[in-house]
């Protein structure tokens, strides 16, 4: 199995891995503007320049991941919910998803959709930095019935990753947990919005292979997880991720096996395994921030792609470091690997 080339170097033999991986979430449209700075509420400002684009966290993981896998034997379909494509801002979705070879055909379809999930977005120039605004437009959420279907109609998903979005995915992992060893995909989960309350999200993480946590729901759980910033030891010791990374792993009737895996934007990423009970900490490559919109998309995906070829917790994190990095830098998703 090739390894993918934005990675190349880093891997050991890769793992014979074949199938496909299965990317639930939302795919929405991101009317993005670059600004110089973000303005002031009441002001007005002239944009510098503006793009429609297919945004959303499934959508934004899939272009990453189509291009970290493309000639190896491991495919992408996106699952989530779409208007049909009457609907021209549902068929401007797809079809940016369908440039990238992947594979739309097992999305929820919607007939006479009120409009699709729609995102608007500032980018500022000054800092790399975007602020979003979004709307469901009326659009419900995938009915978790429908990845019974999907896993019915197929017969080769060899990995499914959630996006955390409610209600749905708790189901969701149960069915999953349900299939026999030899028909349960791998199966991995984001937790991304900073309002997941920890109850929630506790029982979930042990039917999960591999969590991502995003930093902001790290910042705001710190507190309920009794953990806190440590004033002594170097900047990895002393960081409220990896205790709470401990903590999420070992809470009483909860304990997880999952590999947990969170972000820190410039600082790098963090993981620990239960398994070996051993943390792990990669900095991230310096860069000068153009466009921060689907960073974290594109972490979780090259950390996919990583793990799915063969790759150890360290040189996942590196990969994974060195792709966001590169998009941070640059303009859109186009070009990663
Ligand atoms: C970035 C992103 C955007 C989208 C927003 C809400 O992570 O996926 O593309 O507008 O989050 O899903």
């Amino acid at each position: 199995v090739p390894v993918a080339p934005a990675c190349s170097g880093l891997f050991p033999v890769s793992r014979p891995s074949v199938g496909r991986f299965l990317l639930y979430g939302n795919i929405c449209l991101d009317c993005a503007m670059q600004v110089q700075s973000f303005p002031e509420e009441d002001s007005a400002t002239r944009a510098q320049s503006y793009t429609k684009k297919t945004g959303g966290n499934c959508a934004n993981s899939c272009r990453v991941l189509a291009q970290l896998l493309a000639d190896t034997p491991l495919s992408v379909s996106s699952l989530g919910v779409i208007p049909d494509r009457g609907n021209p801002d549902a068929n401007f979705a797809l079809s940016s998803l369908e440039r990238f070879g992947i594979d739309t055909s097992l999305m929820q379809e919607v007939k006479d959709a009120s409009g699709v999930p729609t995102s608007f977005v500032l980018l500022s120039t000054d800092t790399g930095a975007r602020t979003i605004v979004s709307s469901r437009c009326g659009l419900k959420e995938m009915d978790p019935e429908h990845l019974e279907h999907v896993l019915a109609a197929t017969s080769d998903v060899a990995w499914c990753h959630f996006e955390c979005r409610q209600p749905g995915v708790a189901q969701m992992l149960e069915m999953l947990r349900r299939r026999t060893p030899t028909t349960r995909p791998w199966v991995s989960l984001e937790i991304e919005k900073p309002g997941l309350e920890l109850k929630a999200v506790l029982p979930m993480l042990q039917l999960c292979d591999v969590v991502f946590f995003s930093s902001d729901f790290i910042k705001a759980r710190a507190g309920d997880l009794e953990v806190q910033e440590e004033a002594a030891g170097g900047p990895v010791q002393s960081h409220v991720a990896p205790r709470c990374l401990r903590a999420l792993a070992s809470q009483e009737g909860n304990p997880t096996q999952a590999l947990l895996i969170c972000a820190w934007g410039a600082l790098g990423a963090f993981a620990f395994d239960p398994r070996s009970g051993q943390d792990f900490f990669q900095a991230a490559e310096r860069v000068q921030p153009v466009d921060s919109l689907g960073a974290g998309d594109t972490f979780n995906a090259a950390s996919l792609a990583a793990l799915a070829l063969g790759a150890s917790v360290p040189q996942m994190l590196r990969c994974a470091c060195a792709v966001a990095g590169r998009k941070v830098a640059q303009e859109g998703l186009e070009n990663l690997a």
